[in-house]
């Protein structure tokens, strides 16, 4: 849905596209075993998160990487203009990456079937009046990214995540929550996947959650305890599904959970520029949408054109995607929104504040 430009630029609010920041290489890189090893340690200065970057031993990453990058060069021959680049999935197996970054929001069908029940009666944000951009990350109501590592613990991030924001814009305190707290205490499995929904109910059901720093993460699923609580919620609601507009609506209001597919992600996805696919549309992670807006863009032949986009908030540390950010096209409402993204959202209300 890009939308090939003839008009004066000044009519749009246009959001600065960071700088692309993929990394782009040529066949003789991967001629020697010394000069492949070189590029991969290229990448490791840019990626330094990838699984073997840390270790003395990177020989079995090596390998991984190696085919990566060959797959993307036999793609590239011939091709000039938007060349494919390694991107910070360049490390992993397709196996590695969906268990890693594609299947941790696990939902029953029982989930599902409440949730197409709930048109959207309880959705409050009907509100025509909503801004052309929204980002709640530099209007201050966002924690700084975290990397949920080898743990499937996504929803409890965004969960955190959304709580997080109302308590800021509602109370004005922001302030990082108990992720640790979530994976322990509610009802899913760990570090293997869970629902927001079921981080909700928890914080609900105990009164509260506690700061991160009381209860701080270490990626393994540990027993629950207890922490001084600081902040409670007094329920949840879903936006309507299929609805862009809602959604758009919701987050004008306050950080909202979402759930996307990242199914073509590891392949495709380049920092710099709008993600717009190719994506599936089954929902296997969940993360923070926290606005949208409009993009420009350049392509191949050199004209401008604009993309609306979501930019969600990840899990997967400050080194991935841009400064820990993912911007996916906006559009597609009748087939779920691009990766899923209009399928299963949610959002916290009333936050309360429990100590001074
Ligand atoms: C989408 O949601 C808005 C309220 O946010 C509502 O006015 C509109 O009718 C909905 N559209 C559809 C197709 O249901
Ligand atoms: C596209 O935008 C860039 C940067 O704003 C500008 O330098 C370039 O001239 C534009 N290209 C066209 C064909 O208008």
């Amino acid at each position: 849905m890009k939308i090939h430009l003839t008009l004066s630029m000044g009519m749009l609010v246009l959001a600065l596209a960071p700088a692309a920041s993929s990394i782009d290489f040529t066949s003789a890189e991967l001629s020697s075993e010394e000069s492949t090893r070189q590029l991969y340690e290229r990448w490791c200065k840019k990626y330094p998160d990838g699984r073997g970057c840390k270790d003395d031993d990177k020989s079995g990453r090596l390998d991984i990487f190696r085919s990566r990058a060959q797959e993307i060069n036999i793609m590239n021959t011939g091709v000039i203009h938007n060349r494919r680049r390694l991107n910070e999935f360049s490390d992993i197996t397709d196996d590695e990456f969906k268990e890693t970054f594609g299947s941790c929001f696990l939902k029953s069908r029982e989930e599902l079937l409440e949730h197409d029940v709930i048109t959207g009666d309880q959705f409050t944000f009907a509100n025509d009046d909503i801004p052309d951009y929204v980002d709640w990350a530099s209007r201050g109501a966002v924690t700084q990214v975290m990397n949920q590592g080898s743990c499937g613990a996504c929803w409890a991030f965004a969960a955190a995540g959304a709580v997080e924001g109302i308590h800021m814009i509602e109370n004005g305190i922001l302030m990082q929550l108990s992720v640790q707290e979530l994976l322990d205490c509610s009802i899913s499995r760990g570090c293997d996947g869970g629902n927001a929904v079921k981080a909700f109910n928890h914080v609900i059901d105990a009164d509260g959650i506690a700061k991160w720093e009381d209860n701080p993460y270490v990626a393994t699923r540990l027993n629950c305890h207890k922490a001084q609580k600081v902040v409670t919620i007094g329920g949840y609601k879903f936006v309507p599904r299929f609805n862009e507009t809602a959604l758009e609506q919701a987050v004008a209001s306050q950080p909202v959970v979402v759930s996307v597919d990242t199914t073509g992600w590891a392949k495709h996805y380049r920092a710099g520029r709008v993600f717009s696919g190719p994506c599936g549309q089954r929902p296997g992670h969940q993360a923070l949408l926290v606005g949208y807006g409009t993009a420009q863009e350049q392509d191949i032949d050199g004209s401008n054109y604009t993309i609306d986009y979501w930019k969600i908030k990840n899990s997967w540390g400050i080194h991935r995607g841009e400064k820990g950010y993912y911007r996916l096209e906006r559009g597609y409402e009748e087939t779920g929104g691009l990766c899923g993204i209009l399928r299963f959202a949610m959002y916290p209300v009333e936050p309360i504040e429990l100590i001074d």
